[in-house]
């Protein structure tokens, strides 16, 4: 018998998890931090306040048993966060997150100064203001200073790998969204390194996903009360790991991660790009390729307009009043934090249409669950020009709960939903990278096989499936329409700020 410890390095909390050899959940444990919006369109952490809550996590969620039955630990983390470090360890500013859009102008440049294609060429993607590497502009333009002090560079999930081991490391799933990284071949791009003004030596050395990258430090084992025998695997980014834990490894296996951002993932045997890089092409955790689109708010959607605007948490009782699906004259365009995936617009923002004096606010939330279901059909209907065949997808996090809201999913994507039985998503799926490293699986396939199970499918319904290709239809038009506004509101919010 032997606990495997999964940890998901989330945007509002960290989730830890511990798992049997049998793929058992023993007990999970979620500890918040703060996120700060300094600016409008900025995002930051602490990287010292994630590791001051997965410290307290860890304890408590190993608190009553046997720590000597810990066989190894690994993590799922948000992709992209510039996290850097001075040659004393000491982090030079707070983490630039993922949902980040400050870095329009850097990835201007990247993207037609540099140029698409030599971008593609160098790492399989193009510039979005979310990635690493554009930040890593931003700072050497706007904070020479604290450029001038960088001594490593690492994604958010490493800092913490960095600080239970001691190892200087990432994955090959979380570096290919850097875009520093040579997706197809699996290295870091020098050519890109110094397109960025940084050096190969500033950033981790890359391992497979299920790699060990070391033991634990010893005084971090003795204040957390663990073996420092034990294992630390390399992880894989927060979608990656999802991926692992809904079983979404090999050719045309899709999963919707339906969290604070929304992605669609499908899983590749083979080193794929789409030729307008409408998806990003990564690395995966099992050793071969993905495809993923990303809306930067997708569940926080839903959040917002519950908690922010109509002041609730009984989100049941308010979808509770939702008919007549597929008829709706009121549209939502999800871009509360500006939109990656298709659109490559940070400056986009959420936007109403189509209300009445009829309009009730049922009719505003279903909106807004449509919206996000169209945005999701939006990634998949790149997907299907890069010819590969998506049949039914697997669903999860937070926003999966919602049985309407996967009944909406179902019927604008015209797909059949695969429900997993576990929830825990990256967390389980990081548990599951520990106990590949461990040799308790042979591979990562074998452990989803073994791991991994469907509760229930949501099937599409034909009437609901007409009526919301009719919709779709409409809600394509609208970005078009609303985008020019987008600018004005961008120029207006310049100009205040000045
Ligand atoms: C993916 C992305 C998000 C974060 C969320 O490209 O930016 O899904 O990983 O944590």
């Amino acid at each position: 018998m032997a606990y495997y410890i999964g940890i998901d390095l989330g945007t509002s909390a960290v989730k830890m998890l511990m798992m049997d050899n049998n793929g058992e959940i023993i007990k999970s444990v979620s500890k918040e931090y703060p996120l700060y919006f300094p600016q409008a369109g900025w995002s930051e952490q602490n990287p010292e306040d994630w590791w001051i809550a997965v410290k307290d996590g860890l304890k408590e969620l190993i608190a009553d048993y046997d720590k000597s039955m810990i066989g190894g630990i690994s993590f799922g983390g948000q992709m992209h966060g510039l996290v850097m470090l001075d040659k004393d360890d000491k982090v030079i500013r707070p983490a630039i997150l993922w949902n980040d859009g400050r870095s329009t102008k850097q990835c201007e440049y990247l993207n037609n100064i540099i140029g698409k294609e030599t971008l593609s060429e160098y790492t399989a993607n193009i510039a979005f203001a979310g990635f690493t590497a554009p930040k890593i502009l931003w700072v050497k333009e706007n904070e020479p200073d604290n450029f001038a002090r960088i001594n490593k560079i690492m994604l958010p999930k490493d800092y913490l790998a960095y600080m239970l081991t001691g190892v200087f490391s990432t994955d090959v799933s979380d570096a290919s969204g850097t875009l520093l990284f040579d997706v197809k071949n699996r290295c870091w791009s020098q050519e890109m390194c110094t397109i960025c003004g940084i050096t190969e030596e500033m950033l981790p050395k890359v391992y497979e996903s299920y790699e060990g990258i070391g033991t634990v430090l010893h005084q971090v084992a003795n204040e957390l009360g663990i073996n420092a025998e034990v294992k630390v695997a390399a992880g894989a980014s927060d979608n990656a790991a999802a991926a692992v834990a809904t079983g979404t490894v090999g050719e045309g296996k899709c999963n919707l991660s339906l969290g604070t951002s929304g992605t669609v993932f499908i899983s590749s045997d083979t080193f794929r790009a789409d030729e307008n890089n409408g998806l990003h092409s990564f690395c995966d955790a099992n050793g071969k390729y993905h495809l993923m689109g990303c809306m930067l708010s997708a569940a926080s959607c839903n959040k917002w307009w519950m908690e922010d605007i109509l002041y609730t948490k009984d989100y049941e009782k308010e979808q509770s009043i939702i008919e007549n699906l597929g008829e709706n004259q009121v549209y939502f365009l999800p871009y509360l934090m500006g939109e990656r995936s298709p659109y490559n617009n940070p400056d986009a923002r959420g936007t109403f249409i189509g209300m009445s004096m009829d309009t009730g606010r049922g009719h505003m939330t279903q909106a807004v669950l449509e919206g996000v279901a169209f945005a999701f059909r939006d990634m998949l209907e790149i997907s299907k020009k890069s010819g590969i065949k998506v049949e039914t997808t697997k669903v999860c996090g937070g926003g999966a709960k919602s049985r309407l809201w996967l009944r909406i999913l179902a019927n604008v994507l015209n797909l059949r939903l695969e429900i997993p039985e576990r929830e825990e998503g990256p967390s389980l799926g990081a548990a599951m990278l520990a106990a590949v490293a461990c040799g308790e699986y042979k591979t990562v396939e074998e452990a989803a096989e073994k791991i991994v199970k469907i509760k229930e499918f949501v099937e599409p319904e034909k009437k609901l499936v007409e009526n919301y290709d009719r919709c779709y239809e409409t809600f394509r038009q609208i970005y078009p329409a609303c985008k020019g506004i987008y600018d004005l509101i961008k120029n207006e919010t310049r100009r205040k700020e000045r």
